[in-house]
């Protein structure tokens, strides 16, 4: 994969300031070609924005081909300001609200991917009272089956996600009297952050079988089956990352299988991790160097304000992103650093005792492979540091991508109430009769 050079970075943090995030175009290019290329001509590729919402992101990946998975209002908003069609848009996720169906409905997008049949129901009635064209509708599933090798399951248990394939067999007549939608077809999504082929090879057989099963027995057809992906990242030592040749070979043998039976049925992959993850770089500034208890600290300007990720959530022992030196790169004797943000926490450590070239203050270090579930996945109003800025890089040039968060963006949203009104009796609070 290309790789900015440290001096790359350095000017960048010099233009940007920093925290900043800093996304790779190129290797963005390269992660989605290459999977381009393994995958089947028939599976059509959905980014999910969630990994990774900004709308230069979004709209790259769809110049390269992509489609778009969303699962809220902004988010659909920010993949048709990207220039994705609707017809490449799916809008899933659980909780969606009267606003997120009406304007599934306004873009006319390619389906709502109903998580409940609640949801399919409210929609029937909701497209009914506009009068409009029937809404296309996919049916998310909670199969029956579970799959290994998951870091976070979504299916195959007990969950809010999707309905449980149990219940979907017995509803043909419950959705047979639901005029106004149009049923297109079966959505499962089993996890994320899988990293061996075979899992997830196995999750799309069995998604197919399932879809081919659930069809016949509801008597719906099959115009469009998503399933999933959930592709992981060697983010740790000692992680593989996903053999993609094979992961391939895998999809393509259970594809052309189902579309000997489903020729003209679309089908999709909705991923977001492993389309940006790599392509990006967490770029802090040291502020101190400090010994306590023979631990050494490097404590930077930002941490998992802005990377919750790299604090290890869901892992039972901390293990650490790829962290490079960015200032002093070749020095030959590394010592073990805890580097951790500004946060009054214990827990914002972004990397715990991580061998690095001497660290001094003013020294630039960037955590790898942050591309996804960064800023937007992280408490990044704590103690009002507010967000990063972040920076596409491309051939040589760079692009502010989001703006760094001012102190009066943060401020502006306050309101400071008028205490006297409070106290019916005109009385500020503490002030003694
Ligand atoms: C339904 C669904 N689709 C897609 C994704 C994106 O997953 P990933 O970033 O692992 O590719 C998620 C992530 O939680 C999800 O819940």
């Amino acid at each position: 994969m290309a790789r900015a050079r440290a001096t790359a970075y350095r000017d960048l943090a010099e233009q940007f300031g920093t925290p900043l995030y800093v996304y790779e175009a190129e290797v963005l290019e390269e992660t989605y070609r290459a999977l381009r290329r393994a995958l089947p001509e028939q599976v059509d590729v959905c980014y999910s924005l969630k990994a990774n919402p900004n709308v230069s992101v979004c709209a790259f990946l769809h110049a390269l081909g992509a489609g778009a998975e969303v699962s809220s209002y902004v988010e659909l908003r920010t993949a048709l300001r990207a220039g994705v069609a609707p017809e490449d848009i799916v809008f899933l996720g659980p909780g969606k609200d009267a606003r997120d169906l009406a304007a599934c409905l306004d873009a006319g997008i390619h389906a709502v991917v109903c998580e409940s049949l609640d949801e399919v129901a409210r929609l029937d009635r909701l497209t009914a009272e506009r009068g409009g064209r029937p809404c296309s509708v996919m049916l998310r599933v909670n199969p029956a089956f579970q799959s290994r090798g998951a870091g976070l399951a979504m299916g195959g248990k007990p969950r809010q996600f999707g309905i449980d394939e149990e219940t979907l067999q017995g509803a043909g007549s419950f959705l047979a009297g639901l005029p106004h939608v149009r049923l297109k077809g079966i959505h499962a999504y089993m996890g994320t952050r899988f990293l061996h082929h075979e899992d997830i090879v196995g999750n799309t057989g069995r998604i197919l079988q399932m879809a081919d099963r659930l069809a016949a027995r509801l008597g719906i057809p099959l115009e469009t089956v998503d399933f999933g992906g959930g592709l992981g990242i060697a983010y740790f030592d000692r992680d593989p990352d996903v053999d993609l040749a094979a992961l391939g070979r895998g999809i393509t043998e259970n594809v052309e299988r189902f579309t000997r039976r489903h020729p003209g049925c679309r089908l999709i992959m909705e991923l977001g991790r492993y389309l940006t993850a790599m392509s990006g770089t967490y770029v802090v500034q040291v502020q101190y160097v400090k010994e306590s208890m023979g631990e050494l600290f490097a404590v930077a300007n930002g941490g998992t304000n802005h990377h919750m990720a790299a604090v290890g959530v869901g892992s039972v022992l901390k293990r650490n992103f790829p962290i490079r030196h960015l200032t002093r790169s070749g020095d030959p004797a590394p010592r073990p650093y805890t580097v951790t943000g500004p946060l009054c926490t214990p827990d914002d450590v972004i990397a715990k005792r991580v061998p690095l070239p001497e660290v001094r203050p003013g020294d630039l270090l960037g955590v790898e492979r942050s591309g996804a579930y960064g800023p937007t996945a992280s408490p990044g109003l704590f103690l009002g540091h507010g967000f990063p800025a972040e920076v596409m890089t491309y051939r040589g040039e760079a692009h502010l991508v989001r703006q760094r968060d001012t102190d009066d963006d943060l401020l502006a949203k306050q309101r400071l109430v008028e205490l006297h009104t409070l106290h019916r009796t005109g009385e500020v609070p503490g002030g003694g009769p």
